[in-house]
């Protein structure tokens, strides 16, 4: 993940600097890859593999732009429903970006972290994904928060689970539950909410994505595909 950022690109992170008010933590459903692969007349695999691209991009820019937060939906657990063949290969782009990017995310200071049923992944993933979290563990510069077989309402009916356990062992009152229980309860526990949410392809949509998180965030979709 060496910074490839183009003359143009790093000027426009001066400028967009220059005005301040950068957002701390963004949050990105990376969206239209088989879009992109159509208009070209490619597999929706090639998409995928653009995809890679395009989350490097946003690493680098968002290093650029002092962000110190990116969660990217890379895989949600709609997405199990797609052709076998399309998942075992996002599977396999996957294993293959976490082995060849860990070395960069350290030279980045970046830590790697993972939201999601990640139980739910294939064991090769689960081990370079836990593999890359330890290797990364003490970066302390950005963190870039991998959204992996997540959905919001997945993630919402665990932490009733987890609460209502506390409840029955009496350990909580229900009368004390408050939003800080919910969100303590939640995968992103500990982190900051997004306070900018972007959705790349055109759809208007939060597809289950950080549905208890997004609450305030600001919400900026963009065009139909790029190039
Ligand atoms: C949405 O496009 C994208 C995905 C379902 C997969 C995105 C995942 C990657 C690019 C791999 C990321 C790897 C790492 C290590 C983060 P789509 O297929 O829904 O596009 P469409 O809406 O145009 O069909």
């Amino acid at each position: 993940m060496a910074i490839k950022l183009k003359a143009q690109d790093i000027k426009l992170i001066e400028e967009v600097k220059a005005k301040g008010n950068i957002p701390n933590h963004i949050a990105i459903i990376m969206d239209g890859n088989g879009r992109w692969a159509k208009k070209r007349s490619l597999p929706r695999i090639a998409g995928h593999h653009k995809g890679v691209d395009s989350v490097r991009h946003a690493v680098e820019t968002c290093i650029g732009l002092g962000v110190k937060i990116l969660t990217l939906y890379a895989f949600s657990t709609e997405n199990w429903k797609r052709p076998k063949e399309e998942v075992s290969t996002l599977m396999r782009l996957m294993v293959k970006s976490l082995k060849s990017e860990t070395d960069e995310l350290n030279e980045n200071k970046i830590k790697l972290m993972s939201i999601g049923d990640t139980h739910s992944l294939p064991e090769i993933v689960r081990q370079e994904l836990k593999s890359a979290i330890e290797k990364t563990s003490h970066n302390d510069k950005m963190i870039l928060n991998l959204a992996l077989s997540y959905s919001g309402r997945w993630e919402l009916v665990e932490a009733v689970k987890t609460i209502s356990k506390e409840v029955l062992s009496g350990k909580l009152n229900p009368d004390q539950i408050c939003e800080k229980t919910i969100s303590d309860n939640l995968t992103t526990a500990g982190l900051p909410e997004p306070d900018l949410m972007i959705r790349t392809s055109g759809e208007f949509r939060i597809s289950n994505f950080l549905l208890w998180q997004l609450a305030y965030s600001e919400i900026f979709i963009s065009s139909e595909v790029s190039t």
